[in-house]
């Protein structure tokens, strides 16, 4: 396999000079799988270049020949190869384009004349409904829509959440759940992808300094956005299972009593996870709820990955614990031993959720967030003055994304996909075909979402600093060299842990012993990568480990 540096064109967003601008800006770090995609990018197109070029070169060559020329001695003798495809496991987005019922909506949306804007009030009718694409809806974006969401609230968990409160009776668990759950239209805000969401959540929420509560493994970008808003962060640790539950968020908040630091002021996370595929189960988000509830801590559920879980652990919307409250306290059993539960008005649970996943639209900028009652006013606010509105026609294609049995057969097959690659994946390590790494030690749960995060433990890295001091001597065989080496020698691009794991660590680093593998790509292309990251790992750098392991050692006598 031949090695290629890549040339670059653009400056990586984390080597840029950041000393201008504001001070909190400067503190914000790059999103760093943007960085992997922008390397294989360009890794691509001189692949591209590379390839046209040997091309050009053979077909004079044989316009020399046939002319009676003498070969030139730069011309290969050899056939062109095929054209070498990056192969993208980095990024978290559905290699299928919208659903085409979806897709159509837009392109007749955008072909009929333009009609004024208007948000009719007729929830249901379907098709055709009267927009002007491409101008502003209101703040909070089509009514119709906003209608269509309600409803999936009442279809999606209403129902199962009260299947679900039966079994839950049948097996004497206090667990409450909302029944007044089901947001009212004007709780729904639709937003510019769930990263509009987080800025309208954040700001509306937070002030500069405020405390918010993160997964030690999660989403960068809540850290970041937060940083860049002034707020301070509690990074809790997550459990063995790689969940932050409530007994996570309980153990920081004593934490920070008995040090006398201030209040958490909110949390954010998202279940499933990403990076890590765990889930919270109904009974790990209503404690979560309870506790924020009973703590008055603003709890923002992303839950973005929802539809896409593979059975082992039930989804639960934190909208159905909204407003619950008790006195109730949980046995390590998991029952609860005495209770006073309550249904009370939603003050502090925010939802939110986006069309780029389980919808299979990430380039298409929408979301939507169920907020309480009384951030509406301010979040309106914001929302008119940051984004006046989420993109329009995105707004209007996105009706055909429910009630619409074409659409869901399609999103399903989706997800039938992303459990073949799950299992795929997962199948390598419970068979051993990557030495020294199991499915029980080294992988995280991968309940929902598509991801596969990868723990490569002490064992499997060599990172330490050289004796005589030369920084250039220093070893660092960590996930991030590991993913650059098998990007550049293989073409197949992962995501290296530094995106998600606590910047501030410095002693476990866990971002440079963990990797994300992204399966939302076809079966065929997570097969190649696999079969590539097998061949890597098994001949390239286990060996280098015990090279680097072997050296350090001796180094040491
Ligand atoms: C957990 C999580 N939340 C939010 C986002 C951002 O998504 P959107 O495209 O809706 O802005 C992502 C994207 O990968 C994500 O993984």
């Amino acid at each position: 396999m031949s090695s290629s540096s890549s040339s670059s064109s653009s400056p990586s967003s984390s080597s840029v000079t950041t000393n201008v601008g504001s001070i909190r800006s400067n503190t914000v770090r790059s999103f760093k799988v943007m960085d992997v995609l922008r390397k294989a990018n360009e890794l691509q197109h001189k692949l591209d270049s590379d390839y046209d070029a040997a091309v050009e070169q053979e077909a004079k060559a044989k316009a020399e020949t046939s002319e009676g020329g003498v070969q030139s001695e730069t011309t290969t003798e050899t056939a062109i190869t095929e054209r070498i495809q990056v192969l993208h496991l980095e990024v978290g987005q559905p290699e299928t384009g919208a659903p085409k019922q979806v897709a159509d909506a837009a392109i007749k949306a955008l072909t009929a004349s333009s009609s004024p804007a208007s948000n009719s009030n007729n929830a249901n009718k379907k098709k055709n409904v009267n927009v002007n694409v491409m101008g502003y809806t209101d703040a909070f974006g089509l009514l119709e829509l906003r209608q269509r969401i309600r409803q999936h609230y009442t279809d999606k968990y209403y129902i199962s959440s009260e299947e679900s409160e039966e079994e839950e009776t049948n097996n004497n668990n206090n667990m409450n759940m909302n029944m007044n759950m089901i947001p009212d239209v004007s709780q729904i805000v639709i937003t510019t992808g769930s990263s509009g969401a987080f800025l309208l959540a954040f700001t509306a929420c937070f002030d500069v300094d405020d405390v918010v509560a993160i997964a030690s493994s999660g989403y960068p970008c809540y850290r970041n956005i937060l940083q860049a808003l002034g707020c301070q962060i509690a990074t809790c640790p997550i459990n063995v299972e790689y969940k932050l539950t409530s007994i996570e968020l309980q153990i920081e908040i004593d934490i920070r009593k008995k040090q006398n630091k201030p209040k958490i002021k909110g949390l954010i996370l998202s279940s499933p996870s990403n990076p890590t595929g765990s889930m919270l189960t109904p009974t790990e988000i209503y404690d979560l709820c309870l506790l924020c509830n009973k703590e008055n801590i603003v709890f923002i559920s992303d839950e973005i990955y929802h539809g896409i879980s593979f059975g082992d652990v039930k989804e639960a919307t934190a909208l159905q614990y909204a407003g619950c409250r008790s006195t109730a306290s949980r046995t390590t059993t998991g029952r609860t031993t005495e209770s006073n539960n309550s249904n009370t008005e939603n003050t502090n649970i925010i939802i939110i959720n986006s069309f780029s996943k389980y919808y299979s639209r990430p380039g298409w900028r929408l979301g939507w967030m169920v907020v309480p009652k009384q951030y509406v006013q301010s979040i309106n606010k914001l929302q008119q003055n940051m984004f006046i509105n989420a993109p329009t026609i995105s707004q209007t294609a996105a009706l055909e994304c429910f009630n619409n049995l074409h659409t869901t057969e399609e999103l399903e097959k989706h997800v039938t996909k992303y459990t073949i690659n799950r299992k795929l994946i997962l199948n390598i390590f419970i068979t051993g075909q990557l030495k020294g790494l199991s499915l029980d030690k080294n992988v995280a749960p991968a309940d929902g979402g598509f991801y596969i995060y990868v723990d490569l433990g002490d064992d499997n890295i060599c990172v330490y600093k050289n004796n005589n001091n030369n920084e250039d001597e220093n070893v660092d065989l960590g996930s991030v060299t590991m993913c650059d080496k098998f990007l550049d020698e293989y073409y197949v691009a992962f995501t290296p842990g530094i995106d998600f794991e606590d910047p501030n660590d410095l002693k476990n680093n866990l971002g440079n012993r963990r990797f994300r593998i992204s399966y939302a790509g076809s079966t065929e292309n997570i097969n190649k990568a696999m079969n590539k990251f097998i061949i890597f790992w098994n001949t390239i750098w286990i060996i280098d480990i015990a090279i680097a392991k072997k050296k350090q050692q001796n180094e040491m006598e």
